[in-house]
């Protein structure tokens, strides 16, 4: 069936869209990243997704979260600089959302009323946005002027369409692409052969990757890598699709040396320099 064809994005997609760090930039040059992540019992979703950023060529990163979190994180993320009470504050509008170049939200936050609306201010701005974790929720995305990403695994699918996972798991590139024009937004479906699904129907399989993902902490290094790619991509799509090769990339180069079951998430951001000099 034509219709349901998707390409997979190889490795020659990706050395032919990734950019190089121009010589002459500066920070400025990258933009700012907003991350909006953490709560007090879940603080290294926070610091996984920030190392995730950081290490993807995000200029700057601000991160948004609890003054808890802020306190256990800050030694080892010295590189970003932090919003206190951001849900709170985005809520009430008193941030300056315009200025960023990319907002990530949703590793490690709790989805409730006030979660929502921050994210509601968030969508009404014209930052491209990606939603993961506590920020996906039964929404759409018709009218925003500027790209949404969302990135369910296949139970926060399900949550979000109402599609079982065993229905969703056996045609999972068709209900990609079925939800992510219907919603507006991109999908991100991840799990063995991560879908990416377009809203204007442009769907992709990802090649890489592989069970050493299979554990808690490597979906929040993904949003810190897209939030990041986002930032110093031109074309938003390539952006998602280079994010999601290699995070991949990198667990397989992990289990060239060790066994799949002993990666640890926060390794990923440390193999991804090598990982990524190769497409350079
Ligand atoms: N093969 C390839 N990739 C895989 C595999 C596999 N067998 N298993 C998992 N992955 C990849 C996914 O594609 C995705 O990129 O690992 C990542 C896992 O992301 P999540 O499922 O979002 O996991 P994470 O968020 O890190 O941890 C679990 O999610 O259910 C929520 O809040 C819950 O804190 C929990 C968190
Ligand atoms: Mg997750």
């Amino acid at each position: 069936n034509l219709e349901e064809h998707a390409g997979i994005w190889n490795k020659e997609n990706v050395r032919s869209t990734l950019p190089l760090r121009e010589v002459d930039s500066h920070k400025g040059t990258y933009g700012t990243g907003l991350l909006i992540a953490g709560s007090p019992d879940m603080p290294g979703a926070t610091m996984l997704a920030g190392l995730g950023a950081m290490r993807s060529g995000a200029g700057k990163l601000v991160i948004g979260t609890e003054p808890e979190v802020i306190s256990i994180i800050v030694q080892r993320l010295p590189e970003a600089t932090y919003e206190s009470k951001a849900l709170e504050r985005i809520a009430k509008g008193f941030l300056e959302l315009d200025s960023f170049r990319a907002i990530a939200i949703g590793p490690g936050i709790i989805p409730n009323d006030l979660t929502e609306k921050a994210i509601q201010k968030i969508l009404a701005g014209k930052v491209p946005v990606i939603l993961d974790a506590g920020a996906l929720s039964k929404r759409d995305y018709e009218g925003r002027q500027a790209p949404t990403i969302l990135t369910p695994h296949p139970l926060e699918f399900s949550r979000v369409t109402g599609i079982k996972v065993k229905e969703l798991q056996q045609n999972r590139m068709h209900y990609a692409r079925l939800c992510s024009k219907k919603l507006g937004a991109a999908i991100v479906l991840k799990g063995k052969e991560t879908v990416v699904a377009f809203p204007d129907g442009d769907t992709w399989i990802n090649p890489t990757g592989n069970s050493a993902l299979a554990k808690g902490g490597t979906g929040d290094t993904l949003t810190g890598m897209l939030l990041g790619m986002l930032c110093i991509h031109e074309d938003w799509k390539h952006a998602v699709l280079n994010s999601v090769y290699l995070h991949g990339a990198c667990a397989d180069a992990w289990v060239e040396k060790n066994s799949a079951h002993t990666l640890l998430a926060h390794e990923l951001t440390e193999l991804l320099p090598q990982v990524w000099k190769e497409f350079e």
